[in-house]
C-alpha cells in the first residue's frame, strides 16, 4: 500500500506508517490537477490546510480508501463527495489544542500592547518610543469566546489565569462543561457582542459559522472591541473587519486564519492595527508530532481493515 503526503508532516507519524509496511510519497506543490491526476495511484493520502481535496480532485479516486487531514479543520475537504465515493476521511481532533490556544493567547496580548509593533519600533526603526506603546492589560477586561470546544476551554484557562472574565457562546456544548471551567455560558450570540471588550472565535467553518460577524455584529460590540480570529478564514468577514478597523470601531485584532490563503496580498495587511500570522495556530513541535502520530495510527488502523474513528 502507499500514501500520498502532499504537505509538511512530522517524522514521527511517517515512521509510524512505514513500520507497517505502508510506503509513502512526499510530493508538496501539486497544482489542484496534479493532484486530481494523481490521487487514484494512491490507498490514503496526507494533506494539511494548504490542500484543498474538492469534487475535482476526486473525479477518478482510483484506489484512494482514506483522506487524512493532518490537523482539525476539514473545511478544505468535501466530505460529502468523499463519502458519496467510499472514501474515510480522517483528522486529529484535539492534537493540536495547545498550540492553537496558547497562539490565541499571544494574539491577545499583541492586540492588547501592540507588541510586534513596538518590536519592529526598536529593532529595524532604532526608535526608543516608550510613550507611542501605551496598552491595555488583560486582567478585567470581559473575553467573549465563540465556541468552548477544546481550544476555547483552553483559551479560557489562560484568559482567566490572566484574571480577565470568560463568557462563552456555543450551542452545542452542556451548561455544566462551561460552569467546570468558571465560564458564564450565554444563549445569545449578541450578548457576546454587547459585553465583551475581546472577542475570540474557536469554530470550525461551516455554514453556521460562515460570516458569523458581519457589520451587522460588529456594530453591535463595544466601541474599540478587539477581535481574534486564529480558528478559521471566514468567520469574520474581513471586508467588514477592514473598514471597522479603519472607522476606529474595531481598535485590534489578531489573525492566523484567512478567507483565502496564502494571504500575502490581503488589504488587512496595511493596517496598523491588525496583528497577523501565517496560519500557524498548530505549528508547534509537541502539536505536530501529535498531530502526525495520531493521524497516522487512525490511518493504519482504516487501511488495515481495524476500527478507526473518522471526522
Ligand atoms: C487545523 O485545522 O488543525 C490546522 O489548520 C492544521 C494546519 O495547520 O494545517
Amino acid at each position: 500500500m502507499k500514501i500520498l503526503v502532499t504537505e509538511h508532516v512530522a517524522q514521527e507519524g511517517l515512521d509510524y506508517i512505514r513500520k507497517n509496511n505502508i510506503e509513502i510519497e512526499g510530493k508538496m506543490n501539486l497544482t489542484p490537477q496534479e493532484l486530481a491526476q494523481i490521487i487514484g495511484n494512491y490507498d490514503a493520502v496526507i494533506t494539511r490546510s494548504g490542500t484543498r481535496i474538492t469534487k475535482e480532485t476526486l473525479t477518478n479516486p482510483g484506489k484512494l480508501k482514506v483522506i487524512g487531514r493532518a490537523g482539525v479543520g476539514v473545511d478544505s475537504i468535501d466530505i460529502a463527495e468523499a463519502s458519496k465515493k467510499g472514501i474515510i476521511v480522517i483528522n486529529a481532533p484535539g492534537a493540536n489544542t495547545i498550540a492553537a490556544a496558547e497562539l490565541t493567547t499571544g494574539m491577545m496580548l499583541n492586540a492588547l500592547r501592540k507588541l510586534p509593533t513596538a518590536h519592529y519600533s526598536l529593532k529595524y526603526e532604532r526608535k526608543w518610543d516608550r510613550k507611542k506603546f501605551m496598552g491595555v492589560e488583560l486582567s478585567g477586561k470581559t473575553l467573549g469566546i465563540v465556541g468552548l470546544g477544546h481550544v476555547g476551554s483552553e483559551v479560557a484557562k489562560r484568559a482567566k489565569a490572566f484574571g480577565a472574565k470568560c463568557l462563552a457562546y456555543d450551542p452545542y456544548i452542556k451548561k455544566t462543561k462551561a460552569l467546570d471551567l468558571g465560564v458564564e455560558l450565554v444563549e445569545q450570540f449578541d450578548e457576546i457582542l454587547e459585553r465583551s471588550d475581546i472577542i475570540t472565535f474557536h469554530t470550525p467553518l461551516t455554514k453556521e459559522t460562515k460570516n458569523m460577524m458581519t457589520k451587522k455584529e460588529i456594530d453591535k460590540a463595544k466601541d474599540g472591541v478587539i477581535l481574534i480570529n486564529c480558528a478559521r478564514g471566514g468567520i469574520i468577514n474581513e471586508k467588514d473587519l477592514y473598514e471597522s478597523i479603519k472607522s476606529g470601531k474595531v481598535a485590534a485584532c489578531g489573525i492566523d486564519t484567512f478567507e483565502k490563503e496564502p494571504a500575502t496580498d490581503n488589504p488587512l495587511l496595511d493596517l496598523d492595527n491588525v496583528f497577523v500570522t501565517p496560519h500557524i495556530g498548530a505549528n508547534s513541535n509537541e502539536s505536530q508530532i501529535n498531530v502526525s502520530l495520531i493521524l497516522a495510527q487512525q490511518i493504519v488502523n482504516a487501511l488495515l481493515g481495524r476500527p478507526y474513528q473518522n471526522a
